[in-house]
């Protein structure tokens, strides 16, 4: 197999997939910025580490690289650099975000990735295969589709990094696609009621990566991606609404994260074992009044991110992506989370 670098590789994320990524035979070099850290995983895994943070030359980094699969979140922190220096060395680059500005900031990037022959696909995890391949299959059955819904339903707990890129997020609101523009509202405005195949759940929108990657999947101009929460958690965000100027200063932000380095492990082999999800889509046309709905099952998370990101990476290690900005369902097609162990969809 091409030479995969693993970046962000001893977060706990990147070590679940550095750890798979060699028992599948993928020979990958793991990277990231502490070097003691990044040594031991090499030596622990017996494959070759490089250390480098990205105010490094990174580029001076990437020799021999073929693939580069970034892991390390935050990614409004990590992927602008690492892009930039995949973009000179033509090396393609994935990564595992849910972070819609991220997304955004990438697809802008398209004619310079087609210029250089490199494939730019972020959101090669569970955010965002398994909507993305949704909302592709859903585009399929109704292709003259004016509206997509996607909404979200997990349990399990959350690790370090994904606690901080949501402390990221807080502040921001939330955000929905209308006629192609992305519109930001404010967060839990927008509710509705999702029959998940196990009861009704109130859903609330949240401004995921889907809202620019289901968009260049399907070209479908409306779109809104909800997620289930607790009454009390959609309660409680109602009622800081007016607080969420101070959610994003400075102080507010590096209290949470350090709270978060402190007390937060990340789930268990158990925790991830007993976690599952299940993703619902609608996709509509508002004139003809038709409309289509399928529904995903999937293992938890952060199983699934490690399946999604490998599955990518070797198939853009053997040449099936298109060059430019592209999507994890828009090069491999609507079937790709069907080839992950453990997902089914029903048409509904
Ligand atoms: N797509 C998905 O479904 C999915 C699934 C899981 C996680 N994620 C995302 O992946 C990210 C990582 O999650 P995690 O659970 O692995 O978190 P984690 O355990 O905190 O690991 C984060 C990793 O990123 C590195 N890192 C962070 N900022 C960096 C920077 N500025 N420069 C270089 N390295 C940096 C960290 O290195 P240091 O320890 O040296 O800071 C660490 O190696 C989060 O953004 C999370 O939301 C996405």
């Amino acid at each position: 197999m091409d030479s995969l670098l693993i970046y962000g590789a001893y977060g706990y994320t990147g070590e679940l997939i550095a750890r798979a990524a060699v028992d599948r035979g993928f020979d990958p070099v793991v990277a990231g910025r502490d070097p003691d850290r990044i040594h031991t995983l090499g030596t622990d895994l017996d494959c070759r580490s490089r250390a480098f943070d990205l105010t490094d030359d990174i580029q001076a980094h990437l020799s021999g690289i073929d693939t580069l699969l970034n892991c390390a979140g935050p990614f409004e922190e990590t992927a602008d650099p690492l892009v930039a220096a995949c973009l000179a060395r033509g090396v393609d680059y994935l990564d595992i975000t849910g972070e819609l500005p991220v997304f955004e900031r990438l697809a802008r990037r398209d004619s310079e990735a087609v210029d250089a022959g490199v494939s730019l696909m972020p959101g090669v995890g569970y955010d965002v295969v398994p909507t993305d391949s949704l909302a592709a299959h859903l585009h399929e059955r109704l292709p003259e589709a004016t509206h997509l819904s996607l909404a979200l339903s997990a349990s399990g707990s959350l690790s370090g990094g994904t606690l901080k890129t949501l402390i990221n997020g807080f502040g921001s609101g939330s955000a929905i696609r209308e006629d192609g523009q992305l519109r930001a509202i404010p967060s839990a405005s927008k509710q509705r009621v999702v029959d998940f195949g196990s009861g009704t759940q109130t859903v609330m929108t949240i401004p995921w990566g889907d809202l620019s990657t289901a968009y260049r999947t399907t070209g479908i101009p409306n779109i809104a991606v909800y997620v289930a929460v607790p009454d009390a958690v959609r309660h409680a965000i109602q009622i800081a609404r007016p607080f969420e100027g101070l959610m994003a200063t400075d102080l507010v932000q590096r209290l949470l994260k350090g709270l978060v380095d402190r007390f937060v492990d990340g789930p268990s082999e158990a925790d991830r074992a007993a976690s599952e999800t299940t993703v619902w889509g609608e996709a509509w046309n508002e004139e003809s009044g038709e409309t289509v709905q399928s529904l995903l099952r999937t293992p938890d998370t952060y199983e699934l991110t490690v399946e999604a990101a490998l599955a990518c990476a070797e198939r853009v290690e053997a040449g099936e992506a298109p060059t430019g900005f592209t999507t994890p369902a828009g090069a491999f097609g609507p079937d790709l989370v069907l080839d992950l162990p453990g997902v089914s969809r029903q048409d509904l």
